[in-house]
């Protein structure tokens, strides 16, 4: 017994008690988004935002989904939970498809599945590797497809890692399930959003914390090479919140955690974040 609190189509069960059809298109595609959302204190953060993010999701996939309905699932996840702190995942799928077939058929019914779970939030100090970026033309999509982002993460535990610094032809992207920011000649600098980023809530929220206290964040294309000579670095997620990079284990760097500027954004953050 889990004992794991979730809601699979509309029906709030226990996820022992779901039953998923292996013609699911999330099973046999991954033709399904996702998003998580951070709680602290019984209380959301940024769902709004994570709503949002949610429908250019769902609108780039053109799979029908009222957000209302899952707004409201989602704050009864989190009402019915004892957690005080933690994420709720919440994953739509295009539905239950029973011809395998690339083209999915017009009337397809979708189908819903979040669960919560808790999360400590604890700053945890990274090693991290630089890799390729080796995933797909639209990383802006919250996509389940996270293949080769399983890859490269795995191939950095093999070196013990905790994460990935990946790069697309030299310049810097983003991690394998977090945002990067780093900072270089006393200025707070994170890759510029594209098609190769999913624009981070947490990553907003941040840039917008800063903002508010008179430091700017340069958002731009940088290169692998320039995170040698960065003071401090730290990457960015709803489960993460700010978690800085004691280490990258390929390249030559000086990192430190005593950066002063670091130690005001992370504040900065905290505060905001966490209220
Ligand atoms: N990952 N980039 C990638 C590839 C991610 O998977 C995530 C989040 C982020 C940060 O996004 P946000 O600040 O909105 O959490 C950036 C989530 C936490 C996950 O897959 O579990």
């Amino acid at each position: 017994m889990h004992q794991i609190k979730a809601v699979f189509n509309g029906n709030f069960d226990y996820i022992e008690n779901i039953k998923v059809s292996p013609f699911s298109r999330a099973y046999t595609f991954s033709d399904s988004v996702y998003e998580v959302i951070p709680f602290y204190n019984k209380k959301s953060i940024s769902l709004e935002s994570h709503i949002e993010r949610l429908q250019r999701s769902v609108d780039a996939l053109s799979i029908n989904l009222d957000l209302k309905i899952v707004t409201t699932e989602i704050n009864q996840l989190l009402s019915s939970s004892s957690f005080d702190n933690g994420y709720i995942y919440y994953q739509v799928t295009r539905g239950e498809d029973l011809i395998r077939s690339h083209m999915h058929s017009d009337q397809m019914k979708t189908e819903t599945f979040g669960y919560i779970t808790p999360c400590s939030f604890e700053t945890k100090r990274l090693n991290v590797m630089i890799c390729e970026d080796i995933r797909w033309g639209r990383c802006d999509i919250k996509s389940t497809s996270l293949l080769a982002n399983v890859l490269n993460m795995n191939n950095a535990k093999l070196h013990d890692c905790d994460e990935v610094i990946m790069h697309k032809h030299g310049i810097l992207t983003e991690a394998g399930a977090s945002n990067l920011f780093f900072i270089k000649d006393n200025n707070v600098c994170t890759p510029a959003l594209s098609n190769n980023i999913l624009p981070g809530i947490t990553r907003s929220i941040l840039i917008d914390a800063l903002s508010d206290k008179g430091i700017k964040v340069f958002e731009g294309d940088f290169n692998h090479l320039e995170l040698k000579t960065a003071t401090s670095a730290w990457l960015t997620s709803s489960t993460k919140g700010i978690a800085p990079i004691e280490n990258i284990v390929n390249i030559d760097n000086s990192l430190s955690l005593d950066d002063s500027l670091y130690i005001s954004c992370k504040e900065i953050f905290d505060s905001k974040f966490f209220g």
